[in-house]
């Protein structure tokens, strides 16, 4: 799974990411790039029309409402179908909060960009266990100014 983070695990507001960090945009491009992504209704509608589906990605939604259309993206109705639409092959679950909850218990790496900003937000990521384990890579300081370091999780 990849998100990014603020304080208190807060990861969207209103439907939409509450911060622009263009280097972890570029970090999210390039980590996914050439792999299936899995995402909620919620967060591909989150996308910007023109940014979706994302580009050089098989994109891979879930919804429960079996008559939803997204063009340029697979539609499954299930998190079953959708692992199961993507196994053996490189794939990332991209959010939004229901679904990185949902997904948690099947997940063997989490790309975990932590941002230092104090927001308030309504959907957060799930909490990390000690199950899992991560180096932290250095704090970084993006050209917005905003401090941010990014942590490759693995079970432990
Ligand atoms: N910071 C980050 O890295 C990051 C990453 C991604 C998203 N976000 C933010 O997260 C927010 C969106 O997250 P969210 O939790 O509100 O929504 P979401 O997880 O994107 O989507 C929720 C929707 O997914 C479908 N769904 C959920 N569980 C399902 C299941 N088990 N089977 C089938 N369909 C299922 C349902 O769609 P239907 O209602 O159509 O049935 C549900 O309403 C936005 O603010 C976005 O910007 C942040």
């Amino acid at each position: 799974m990849i998100w990014a983070q603020a304080h208190g695990r807060v990861i969207g507001s209103d439907g939409d990411l509450p911060w622009h960090l263009p280097e972890d945009m570029r970090h999210f491009r390039e980590t996914t790039a050439d792999c299936a992504v899995v995402m909620g209704r919620k967060q591909w509608e989150s996308l910007p029309e023109r940014f979706r589906p994302l580009p050089r990605r098989r994109n891979v939604v879930l919804t429960r409402n079996p008559a939803y259309s997204a063009p340029g993206a697979e539609v499954v109705t299930s998190l079953d179908r959708a692992l199961d639409l993507v196994a053996g092959e490189d794939s990332w679950i991209c959010g939004g909060g229901e679904i990185y909850a949902a997904a948690m218990p099947y997940a063997h790496r989490l790309m975990v960009t932590e941002i230092d900003l104090t927001i308030e937000g309504d959907t957060y990521a799930p909490e990390i266990g000690p199950e899992w384990h991560a180096e932290p890579g250095p704090w970084q300081t993006s050209r917005t100014g905003t401090h941010f370091r990014i942590l490759d999780y693995r079970r432990r």
